[in-house]
């Protein structure tokens, strides 16, 4: 059949397809999966459902045919060489990136890049009303698509639209810095229902409605009351993403993972400890923070290899984004430094791996770690975290967690540090590294039931159930209808009277600052 003849009552979009098209040395085409713990997640999901996902393939130039992968119908997106630099490394992760991650580096404002991000978020709107039938429910995902679900309902008022915000949602005060902040909350407001990673996501969202749009909250629910368009409510929740246990666990208990875990430690000299670092590598994970940390301990004699080994894993990302690329200098120069100052013949005092892995691979390196370093300035929940803590069936291992990752919110027996703070983190890996048998293993007990009672697929359940649920087109009788109506006109006129006495300033930005041309 087809693909653009088949419709699906579930519908993924998201920025990447869950596979990414690689070109082989033969100019054979073939797919290895993309990176991310949006796709991790949302593969788990997916997989038995008869659903379709609508995505990029990672490539630039002409999109492959829709096709079928593992059960799951994949509808790509084509993204010119000129779009993946505007939309992608541009207005996604140079502009948006930065400003919903605490401006860890400063942010570039381009007219022309948000030009691209409309014009992409609207191909992807189009792809997903082709693709969706009658009533169908819409998922989109992330800061890329923010302009989606309005979008969509533009096209197709049928459909139930949910979006899930896999990254932090900042606070006011830095989200106001965008000139195109009101079309993106309008984007948003698209949504039936819109899910976050922590309270404190949704409570930014909320109160930048407030601020900047005017709006009024109730609860979890804005009004999205629109002039001349009938009231609508959009939920905003808490709904924080984890992983698959089950299969993780399963996964490292096959005896292929054990050996092979065995190999690791043993081809690192069979050290007393094994720490490890496993991130993309991105400037909001706290890399360089956890090597000064590190260095400081191998100065400080606290650490030696071949009793004490660090590895870190650092998968290539984002590669052309000038952040990046220095991260990435940086980071090599240290590890480079670290290992000229401390390593000897066949002992290295840090290991740095700047490659993809398969997931076994992966789960082998977690049942090896004695100590996971997981230390984000910012981060929306880190799915390695919950990663490490299914993989150890044999309740072993520590987990040193930042403060500033979704993931602590959940895991509070963790090894809880402030990356910024070297000395306190140089103590916290210690303490992680010195406690007890029994601490480490209480400790990780309690971890362990949090994810397992807390995983992927109840994740999404909530999720779906609360998109559901949500009360946008709620069934009404005529005299509740009323009733709303005239409360809605109530807060409209409160609005209003609101933005009459403000400057027109501070109303939103000015209208020039968020339409543009390419320079
Ligand atoms: P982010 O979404 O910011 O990349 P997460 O920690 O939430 O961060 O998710 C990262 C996902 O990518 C996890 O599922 C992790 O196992 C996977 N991952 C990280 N590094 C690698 C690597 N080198 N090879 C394969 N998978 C990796
Ligand atoms: O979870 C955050 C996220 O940005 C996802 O949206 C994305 O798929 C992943 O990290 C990896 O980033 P990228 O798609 O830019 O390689």
């Amino acid at each position: 059949m087809s693909g653009s003849t088949r419709t699906f009552d579930l519908v993924v979009a998201a920025n990447r397809l869950p596979v990414d098209s690689v070109v082989g040395p033969d100019g054979e085409v073939g797919w290895r999966r993309s990176p991310g713990g949006l796709v991790t997640a949302m593969e788990s999901v997916m997989r038995g459902r008869d659903g379709a996902w609508v995505g990029w393939a990672g490539d630039a130039g002409e999109a492959p045919e829709p096709f079928e992968e593992d059960g799951m119908f994949l509808r790509p997106v084509p993204l010119s060489p000129e779009e993946v630099a505007d939309y992608y490394e541009g207005f996604s992760n140079d502009t948006l990136w930065p400003i919903f991650h605490d401006v860890i580096v400063p942010a570039s404002f381009h007219r022309y890049w948000w030009a691209a991000y409309e014009r992409v978020n609207r191909r992807f709107a189009e792809a997903v009303c082709e693709v969706a039938a009658q009533g169908a429910t819409i998922w989109v995902h992330d800061y890329q698509l923010q302009l989606v679900p309005a979008m969509v309902r533009e096209l197709r008022p049928d459909v139930r639209i949910g979006w899930f915000n896999h990254i932090p949602f900042p606070p006011v005060e830095l989200f106001a810095q965008l000139p195109w902040r009101r079309r993106l909350l309008e984007g948003l407001l698209g949504a039936d229902f819109l899910g976050f990673q922590r309270i404190d996501d949704a409570h930014n969202f909320m109160r930048a409605c407030r601020r900047l749009l005017g709006l009024t909250t109730k609860g979890e629910v804005v009004n999205a009351a629109v002039e001349g368009r009938p009231t609508r409510y959009v939920r905003a929740s808490a709904i924080p993403i984890s992983v698959d246990f089950a299969g993780l666990e399963e996964l490292a208990q096959t005896p292929e993972v054990i050996q092979r875990a065995k190999e690791i430690r043993e081809s690192l000299g069979n050290p007393e400890t094994l720490l490890l670092g496993v991130d993309r590598l991105d400037y909001t994970k706290g890399i360089r923070h956890r090597l000064k940390a590190y260095a400081e301990l191998l100065e400080d004699g606290v650490v030696a290899p071949p009793d004490q080994v660090f590895v870190q894993v650092a998968t290539p990302s984002r590669e052309r984004v000038e952040a990046y690329r220095e991260l990435r200098q940086e980071v090599e120069a240290e590890v480079g430094r670290v290992n000229g100052e401390f390593a000897d013949i066949g002992s290295s005092a840090v290991h740095y791996l700047h490659h993809s892995y398969p997931r076994d691979e992966m789960a082998a390196m977690f049942l090896a770690a004695d100590v996971l370093l997981v230390t984000p300035l910012r981060d929306g929940m880190n799915l390695v975290a919950k990663e490490y803590v299914a993989c150890r069936h044999d309740g072993g291992g520590a987990l040193v967690l930042s403060e500033f990752a979704g993931a602590w919110h959940e895991l509070h027996q963790a090894y809880v540090c402030n990356p910024h703070d070297i000395a306190g983190l140089k103590q916290t890996i210690v303490t992680a590294m010195t406690a007890t048998e029994a601490e480490r293993r209480r400790r990780m007990r309690a971890m362990r039931r949090r994810v397992a009672d807390h995983d992927v697929q109840r994740w999404a359940g909530r999720f779906l159930e609360a998109l559901e649920c949500a009360p946008s087109r709620p069934r009404r009788t005529t005299r509740e209808q009323t009733a709303d109506d005239a409360h809605a006109a109530a807060d409209q006129r409160a609005v209003e009277a609101r933005q009459a006495a403000r400057s027109p300033q501070s109303a939103g930005s000015p209208q020039s600052a968020e339409t543009g041309g390419r320079p």
